[in-house]
């Protein structure tokens, strides 16, 4: 069943728990069910279920002399039909005779640290064998494969894993969870950190109770991912884990589980220090699932859809299906696979095909692939505009009985990187306008939200966006979703290194024994994705100068393709050496970070291999920043560890991103860039990555002077920046000046003009104050109260229209855009009064009250006239009534050491974040109230109900 039925059908089973709720509340039943009404509001969506059940029928059967007769009967009856109810709407729902996956993600309980005595008994290095045979089904090296479980555990009897440890002290969570993210920020950690400390070893607990009648079935959990060098234990046995923190992975349970009693999962991660470039997070942050199949059952990630031949009339649809029979006797199964198409919503809608393959034979305790095709007629193309997807549902016929049944989503579409022509999809060629992404969430952490992860994939759309780079590693599943759902592309990527590390306990350490099993892991996992159109075997990995470099691109390139025949490979290379050294030779398609001026010499040098930008630009700005005078030095616009917001500015190694688009133009062969990066991300705050003592960093006299008395106090000082300043937007998600070049550039049919600076500059009267404007129009011209200063044409291989001596006055400037000669927008910014009023305004007023769901709401600093205060830094309460919470605040500045788990914010240049998340099950209207001293305050209606949104 598809993760979307599935969350339906929790929300048809809210529904029910909300007309039970009114029920309760109605007087008659009001004091009596008072623990189940409790209970109820309690309860998240499906795993509270059960409990909730037996209190239902124990209120219900109550001291019999008490009651009268009538009355208890009615009562009686009631709790059984509402039982009954419960039950058939969410077990039958999620329980298939065939095949289950349910969510484990509620009531773990977590502590830091290990028990005392333990010392490095637990270390990788001293438990890998314990470890390595997980991922013996991913690896084609014999001796791999062959490494078997030692017999009994790597430390007997360690308390944290035993089924009787009393965890009650411990915390009660759930997950996905980052136990750095809620801080606090440390000044002297490292900027790379994110300041947050994510290093260290955390420890996960959670009961699970399996029936009887799931005795002979197959028990797994499937692990999106846990940051890092998991352990897993059941019932005390070390089951297995896993290393690296980005990948997605499976445990067998089968041989530990206690049938019809109550089982211990405990989960132990440790993340080295030194071990990541950037804030990695820590924790179990993705989703965790228990999954129970027959003994014969589709693999683990065990269908593969593809489409050889695509034309208007007709698809071929490749089935390869790989089947496993975990019994001791030889197994014949036959597959039938249906395909459907894939409603927006994600509910199935019509059936297109279907087709049932030769038997397939499996030998005892063996797979066996299975191959076929359908031929769907007339199909609907996948792509940016319109991506429709289908599902492929697979049933598994063994003796006449169905014993599995798996969903495949896929697309239909073609995808093509030429040497001379860059990318198509479905034979129209598309530059690539990609951004690179990390995977934190900014104020969320590393903890994943697929809907916080919906909204930057709609923030980048919106901007012209087109693809995304998963920098530098696996991305979460749900990312991936939200790429196939909303149309837009991806290129996967697996490492940041190999070999060679750039962190002294990274990646590195783990290649040897590893990358075979992590690259396999994420092929398998994503192939059928139709918006991946490129993996990524790695980026910028000091290898390309090592002698071995070439032959290990071979050989993981090699990997890929023996998974994915149908996508290329590519790696993004810094060197340019690499372009020539035989490097670029291991890889399909090749990328250069940070290399326009290299485009045309690497394209005469290898005229057949296809080229793109795999990281380009890296401008460095602070939203709502500008810093005069505006030099045209691409290291100058620092002060008060910000970035100037002329977009301007960039570390050495990079370039603005106007010296990319002139790459790109002047060698149309490039198939497209991905600019560094979309969002700013936790960690590495070039330029202020390493500890600063340089005065000039500051703008204002005071502060400077403040420093200076704590430099000569404490010798020196640590920057306090702790986020990036490369996002063309803020860590919040808000907008740059950057957004609106690239949505000029990227979406040139879309009329828009941005007019920058903000222009309130009380100190700058009469002083020059440049002007730039970003626009689709061709030419544009610019008033400053209402007098011309000029109309400018945008030049060849010119992307902004500048007016560099304007004299600033207080007042309004004005541009009107133009397209071939005729208007075609409009752009005013004014001088506002004093900072006023606070505004909201939620991106959603209606979401889902699901527990999970989101609305980003953003808070404005405002004059009497509405209009944003740019300069303002007021501090904002919040407070919520209603079913909703605040999970997060944020403001986008990145010198902030404000937590990001709070009821107040700092406005950072006039702008703060509120992220509301709904209450399982409890609909209503969430009430958000924002205030702050001096300022007229705030109020805002979000609407939290059952129904999908
Ligand atoms: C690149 C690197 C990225 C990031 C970026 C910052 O060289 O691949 O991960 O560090 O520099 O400009």
């Amino acid at each position: 069943m598809t993760d979307f039925r599935i969350r339906l059908l929790r929300i048809a089973h809210g529904r029910l728990l909300l007309h039970l709720t009114s029920l309760l509340h109605s007087r008659r039943w009001n004091r009596r069910w008072a623990g189940v009404r409790r209970q109820l509001h309690k309860i998240r969506c499906v795993d509270d279920v059960k409990d909730l059940q037996m209190l239902i029928i124990s209120t219900a059967i109550p001291h019999p002399m008490k009651q009268n007769v009538v009355s208890w009967g009615g009562q009686c009856q009631f709790a059984i039909i509402i039982s009954l109810l419960i039950s058939t709407s969410v077990f039958s729902a999620e329980k298939s005779p065939t095949r289950e996956r349910v969510s484990l993600n509620s009531g773990w309980r977590f502590t830091k640290g290990d028990p005392d005595v333990i010392g490095d008994q637990l270390s990788y290095a001293n438990i890998k064998d314990w470890i390595l045979p997980t991922g013996s089904a991913l690896t084609k090296e014999v001796a791999v494969a062959a490494i078997k479980r030692p017999v009994g555990n790597p430390v007997s009897e360690i308390a944290y894993a035993q089924t009787d440890f009393d965890d009650s002290q411990w915390r009660l969570l759930n997950l996905p969870h980052d136990w750095a993210i809620s801080g606090p920020f440390k000044q002297e950690y490292p900027g790379e950190t994110g300041k947050l400390e994510w290093w260290g070893v955390g420890w996960y607990r959670k009961h699970l109770e399996l029936a009887v009648a799931d005795a002979g079935r197959k028990i797994y959990l499937d692990v999106d991912g846990a940051m890092s060098y998991a352990t897993v234990w059941l019932n005390g046995q070390c089951v297995g884990g896993w290393p690296y923190g980005y990948a997605s992975w499976r445990v067998d349970l089968t041989p530990f589980v206690k049938f019809g009693a109550d089982n211990v999962l405990a989960i132990r991660l440790d993340n080295p220090k030194e071990s990541s470039r950037w804030y990695p997070g820590a924790g179990i942050y993705r989703n965790v699932w228990l999954v129970k199949n027959a003994p014969v059952h589709v693999s683990h990630w065990g269908t593969f859809i593809s489409t050889p031949a695509v034309s208007e009339q007709a698809a071929t649809v490749k089935i390869a299906l790989n089947v496993d029979n975990d019994t001791d006797a030889d197994a014949t199964v036959t597959a039938k696979s249906e395909i459907f198409e894939l409603k927006a919503d994600g509910s199935k809608g019509k059936s297109v095909a279907a087709r049932t393959m030769a038997r397939i034979k499996i030998d005892a305790n063996q797979s066996s692939l299975g191959e076929d095709q359908i031929v769907v007629k007339h199909p609907r193309l996948w792509s940016i505009e319109r991506p429709q997807r289908y599902v492929a549902v697979t049933s598994i016929e063994q003796d006449g009985k169905i014993v599995d049944r798996h969903e495949t989503p896929f697309g239909i579409r073609t995808i093509q990187f030429t040497a001379t022509n860059g990318f198509f999809l479905n034979g129209k060629r598309v530059p690539l306008q990609g951004v690179c992404d990390h995977h934190d969430l900014g104020a969320l952490g590393s903890a994943i939200n697929a809907r916080a992860l919906e909204r930057q994939v709609e923030l980048l759309k919106g901007m012209g966006c087109n693809a995304i780079r998963t920098s530098h590693n696996p991305p979460a599943p749900e990312l991936l979703e939200a790429c196939d759902r909303l149309g837009m592309l991806v290129m996967d990527e697996a490492f940041d290194c190999w070999k060679k590390g750039k962190n002294k306990n990274d990646y590195s350490q783990l290649f040897a024994d590893w990358h075979e099993q992590d690259l396999r892991a994420l092929v398998r996992r994503d192939r059928n994705h139709p918006c991946v159109i490129l993996w990524s075997i790695g980026n910028e990995v000091p290898d390309q100068e090592t002698p071995e470099g070439p032959q290990i691109a071979v050989e993981l390139t090699r990997i890929v393709h023996s998974e994915d025949p149908t996508r290329l490979v590519t790696s993004g290379c810094d060197k340019i050496s690499s372009g020539y050294n035989d490097f670029h030779k291991g890889v399909d398609v090749f990328g250069y970070n940070y290399k326009p001026f290299e485009y045309a010499k690497f394209h005469t040098t290898n005229p057949t291999q296809p080229l793109y930008g795999s990281e380009t630009a890296s401008a460095i700005s602070s939203r709502g920043e500008y810093f005069f005078p505006v030099s045209e030095d691409k290291d100058a616009g620092k002060a008060d560890f910000q970035m100037s917001s002329y977009d301007l500015y960039a570390p050495p190694w990079a370039t603005t991103p106007d010296t990319e688009f002139r790459g790109q133009d002047k060698n149309p062969f490039v198939a497209g860039e991905f600019v560094w990066t979309g969002f700013d991300y936790l960690g590495e705050p070039t330029p202020y990555n390493q500890d600063l003592t340089i005065l000039s960093n500051f703008s204002d006299p005071k502060e400077m002077q403040r420093m200076k008395g704590q430099l000569a106090q404490l010798g020196k000082i640590k920057s306090p920046a702790r986020s990036s300043y490369f996002g063309i937007l803020d860590l919040a998600g808000f907008p740059k000046d950057r957004y609106y070049l690239y949505q000029s550039r990227w979406r040139p049919d879309f009329p828009m003009a941005h007019i920058l600076p903000h222009w309130n500059w009380p100190e700058r009267a009469g002083q020059i104050t440049p002007v730039h404007v970003y626009s689709s129009g061709d030419s544009a011209e610019l008033f400053l109260n209402e007098k011309s200063l000029g109309l400018k044409k945008k030049d060849p291989h010119e992307y902004r229209m500048r007016w560099d001596d304007v004299v600033y006055e207080p007042g309004e400037l004005k541009v009107i855009a133009y397209k071939n000669g005729k208007p075609w927008a409009t752009d005013s910014i004014k001088t506002t009064g004093p900072a006023a009023k606070l505004m909201l305004e939620p991106d959603r007023n209606k979401i889902t009250a699901d527990g999970q769901d989101l609305s980003f709401v953003t808070v404005t600093v405002a004059d009497k006239n509405e209009r944003l205060v740019p300069r303002s830094k007021n501090h904002i309460q919040f407070a919520v009534e209603g079913p909703g919470e605040i999970i997060a605040v944020d403001n986008g500045d990145a010198t902030s050491f404000e937590p990001f788990q709070a009821n107040g914010r700092n406005a950072f240049n006039g702008k703060a974040l509120v992220i509301i998340r709904s209450q399982p099950c409890v609909a209503g209207s969430i009430l958000l109230k924002a205030s702050s001293p001096g300022l007229d305050s705030a109020e805002s209606t979000i609407n939290s109900t059952m129904s999908v949104q």
